[in-house]
């Protein structure tokens, strides 16, 4: 194999025994017993027993009785086969052991912060300050091998698909993805700064423009944004383009990516096509635009049961255009007192005034606001809803797209809280028809609901900067188990369109010729329709390896603070690269 090793710990099996072999690896375990000294050598593609017999040398034998966890060694010896009754059946190797002649230390170890085995419970702190201990373990080690894998198999799926790997600037401009930037000053252009992209997606535009026709890129992402479990400040994209198609075919090419993938690293068969909900439907029904599907629960538009209702918060809702919205929770009705108010607080925080829940039993409905709704009213709501006894009605009374969101929040937390969501199996999804704007009340303007990139549906041209709230834009997202995986959409590629989108935005012309100037240029020379998808790759990895966290699936991932407890960055920098970088601090 090399000339320090001739296996690694992971090889060595029956038909090997006799062999005078070389291994190199740490310390996993060591056991002194009956004499003798064990010595479990771990590296990447194993485990292999080491016996240190005081036969074959004494100063061998006390040697290896030094030896600590961690230690880096190299061993030769004679393969041998196990006494009867010591084989271990879970270790590939455990049919035989090697039974050494020389031990060299190549480097000691210092007692580790944490024992490097899987049963050992671990501060998230301490594993990610050790990332590099961290990740001798099997678990850890395993899902970057699958991270791995999904990439080589993206890779030769889009090659065969005639895509070409194109490498895009990470010091660049800023391009709008709703975080902010990363800035990083330009020395040599004194008070000037480049941002590290939040995504390539004008510099895959361009490629379009520049006739490249099938695009991707594994691209790192930089988004200067509050972070939550499937957020890290940099992260990494399967980012595509594709010119002369329709959502269509990037729908049936993802598929197709995603299928080979399931197949390759999880051997499972993916049903494709995947189901499709339009955004409208979609926050009807599950009150998000990232709906779980693979448990019930869908929200109902309750309103018709209370319209004679006397209590007054529902009745100024109704009143002023509201609607009073609910779902079942199946068996919910066995929460204790002390869940349900945790689920009013809940709802609180969501943004709703309250929440009315309903426990069904059987002829009997509990509800502590029974006597201002009325018993008819919740008799109706639960026969609109089919509830049954065992079951908790919740209710919320709203504008009817907080009174979903609230909901649907709530139903993703009692999926889960019930365990109603089975643990095996993916469930995908395309959403589709997302409006192009949304409002910002706070900000009284017009924001992009994904990027000001993408093309709006071509019947709603003529109302573009005339009634913004009303047009549907040609974009799509990749749900799965209730997790934005990724986003795409046919693209603006007519100069005078893209020109009109950054009007609604109130963007002042000055502004766009600064910052999207090249682009606009670029439109300006035949640039074809285009469009394209960018899923996440650490959100993909951690979906299929279960993970918690996407941190789970990055080598050196970031705190929640955006903080690497290794590296201990971001850090103060010297004077000197301030004064070089044309800076000074101002503290705050
Ligand atoms: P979008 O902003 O929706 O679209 O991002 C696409 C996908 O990237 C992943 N993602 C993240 N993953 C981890 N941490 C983050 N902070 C983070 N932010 C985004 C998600 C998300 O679905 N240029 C467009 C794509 C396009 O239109 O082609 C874009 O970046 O999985």
């Amino acid at each position: 194999m090399s000339l320090m090793r001739t296996h690694t710990c992971g090889a060595l099996g029956p038909q090997a025994i006799g062999q005078k072999v070389k291994l190199c690896g740490w310390v996993h375990r060591r056991r002194d017993h009956g004499g003798l000294t064990f010595i479990d050598l771990r590296d990447r593609f194993g485990l292999t027993q080491v016996v240190f017999n005081p036969a074959k040398g004494a100063g061998l034998h006390s040697q290896a009785k030094e030896l600590r966890p961690e230690f880096c060694l190299r061993v030769e010896g004679e393969v041998s086969k196990r006494p009867p009754g010591t084989e271990n059946p879970k270790l590939a190797t455990g049919r035989v052991e090697v039974v050494a002649t020389s031990l060299e230390i190549l480097n000691p170890s210092a007692t580790p912060p944490f024992e490097i085995a899987e049963d050992s419970e671990i501060s998230e702190e301490l594993r990610y300050t050790h990332r590099y201990l961290d990740l001798r373990r099997e678990s850890s080690r395993a899902i970057l091998f699958m991270r791995h894998k999904v990439l080589q198999v993206i890779r030769r799926v889009l090659d065969a698909e005639g895509f070409i790997e194109v490498e895009t600037p990470v010091l660049t401009k800023s391009t709008p993805e709703g975080a902010r930037d990363y800035l990083v000053p330009a020395r040599l252009n004194p008070g000037k700064f480049y941002a590290l992209p939040q995504s390539p997606q004008l510099f895959k535009q361009l490629l379009m423009v520049a006739g490249f026709d099938r695009y991707y890129q594994i691209a790192k992402c930089f988004r200067d944004e509050d972070l939550r479990s499937e957020r890290q400040p940099e992260f990494t994209q399967l980012d595509l383009e594709m010119s002369f198609i329709d959502e269509e075919e990037i729908y049936a090419l993802t598929e197709r990516v995603f299928a080979a993938v399931w197949k390759e690293v999880l051997g499972e068969t993916l049903a494709a096509p995947f189901s499709r909900l339009t955004y409208a439907e979609s926050m009807r029904r599950f009150g998000t635009d990232k709906p779980d599907l693979r448990f019930g629960m869908e929200l109902a538009d309750l309103t018709p049961a209370f319209g004679e209702t006397s209590f007054e918060q529902f009745r100024k809702v109704m009143e002023s255009g509201g609607a009073v919205k609910g779902f079942v929770a199946t068996g919910g009705a066995v929460l204790s007192g002390k869940a349900l108010d945790a689920l009013t607080d809940c709802a609180k925080q969501a943004g709703a005034k309250g929440l009315v829940t309903v426990r069904v039993g059987k002829g009997e409905l509990i509800c502590p606001m029974i006597k201002h709704l009325g018993e008819p009213a919740l008799q109706e709501a639960v026969s609109l809803t089919q509830a049954k006894p065992g079951d908790l009605l919740l209710l919320v009374a709203g504008d009817e797209e907080l009174a979903g969101s609230v909901l649907g929040a709530l139903r993703a937390h009692l999926g889960e809280q019930l365990h109603l969501i089975p643990e095996t199996g993916f469930s995908f999804a395309w959403i589709t028809d997302f409006p192009l704007f949304r409002f910002n009340p706070e900000l009284k303007r017009w924001d992009s609901e994904h990027h000001p990139f993408t093309a709006p549906h071509p019947e709603d041209l003529s109302i573009l900067e005339k009634d913004p709230g009303k047009v549907r834009s040609r974009s799509y997202d990749l749900v799965v188990n209730g997790v934005e995986l990724g986003s795409g959409s046919i693209r603006i590629h007519r100069r005078e369109v893209q020109e009109s989108v950054f009007r609604v935005l109130g963007l002042p012309a000055k502004e766009v010729e600064g910052r999207f100037g090249f682009l606009l240029n670029a439109f300006r020379y035949g640039a074809p329709p285009h469009g394209g998808i960018a899923p996440g790759i650490d959100r993909l990895v951690a979906l299929m390896a279960r993970a918690s966290s996407i941190r789970e699936v990055i080598a050196f991932p970031k705190t929640q603070r955006a903080v690497d407890l290794m590296t201990d960055a971001p850090s103060e920098v010297t004077e000197e690269q301030l004064k070089e970088a044309g800076i000074s601090i101002r503290r705050r």
